[in-house]
């Protein structure tokens, strides 16, 4: 997968995805980041890329041509379907199932606005999605742009070592996960549950299972409609239901 930016701060999205699991997959380049700084493609002296806005009001706009100078010196490196996603509020909110289809992609252009906005017209020019990474609103789309990367990558074969990608996850199958201990056995007077120490695996998953139940009922009641669940699992949220 290769991820291209439209950002006014390519360093924030270098160096914050330098890091970690992306920082690795992106040293093996297994993915592939590249950051276009729009200012690059101001056009003038003052290397500015933002004008008052037509028609009155507070804040700055930016202006279309940089931005569509821009992505077009990346013309030669996409191909001609490639999606180009601008981040914003107003977009499509972001969740693990856009995640997935986004990861079915060979190319990704992320664009990230700042200001008050972006010019219309290169929105309607180049623009193919737009997403948002939840309802506030960020000073400008980078932080939004590496969620959306980060995200994504995790799921490109490769990125998560074997250990990493056999972690059952949440959103995988619409319930959050299971509480996790290590060492050392007791911490403040807090035991880890006894059937973790006991080494029988299958009361372990069955253990895991109604705690990832139980823990999506307490705390994101609306997923648990989307799960699929045996039948004694059904029966186990009714009376879970019961004592909260
Ligand atoms: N840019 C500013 N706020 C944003 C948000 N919530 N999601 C995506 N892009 C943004």
């Amino acid at each position: 997968m290769r991820f291209y930016v439209l950002t006014l701060f390519p360093e924030m999205v270098t160096e914050g995805l330098a890091h970690s699991v992306i920082g690795r997959a992106l040293k093996e380049g297994i993915i592939e980041l590249t950051a276009v700084n729009i200012r690059d493609f101001a056009g003038n002296k003052h290397n500015s890329v933002d004008d008052y806005p037509y028609g009155g009001g507070a804040g700055m706009v930016m202006q279309a041509p940089p931005v569509y100078n821009a992505y077009l010196s990346l013309k030669d490196k996409i191909s001609d379907g490639c999606r180009v996603v601008y981040m914003t509020p107003q977009g499509r909110p972001f969740k693990q199932s856009i995640a997935e289809e986004l990861a079915s992609e060979d190319e990704l252009v992320l664009l990230c606005g700042h200001y008050e906005g972006i010019d219309e017209r290169v929105i309607e020019e180049i623009v193919t999605d737009e997403i948002s990474v939840g309802d506030y609103v960020l000073t400008g789309g980078e932080l939004a742009a590496m969620t959306v990367i980060d995200a994504v990558s995790r799921l490109i074969p490769g990125v998560l070592n074997k250990e990493e990608s056999h972690i059952e996850e949440s959103f995988s199958d619409s319930l959050l996960e299971y509480p996790q201990y290590t060492r050392p056995p007791e911490f403040m007077g807090r035991r880890v549950p006894d059937v973790l120490l006991g080494g029988n695996h299958g009361l372990v998953d069955k253990w895991r299972r109604e705690k990832a139940i139980e823990r999506t009922l307490k705390k994101r009641p609306e997923l648990l409609e989307k799960a699929s669940l045996t039948e004694d699992e059904r029966i186990l949220v009714k009376r879970l239901k019961k004592e909260i």
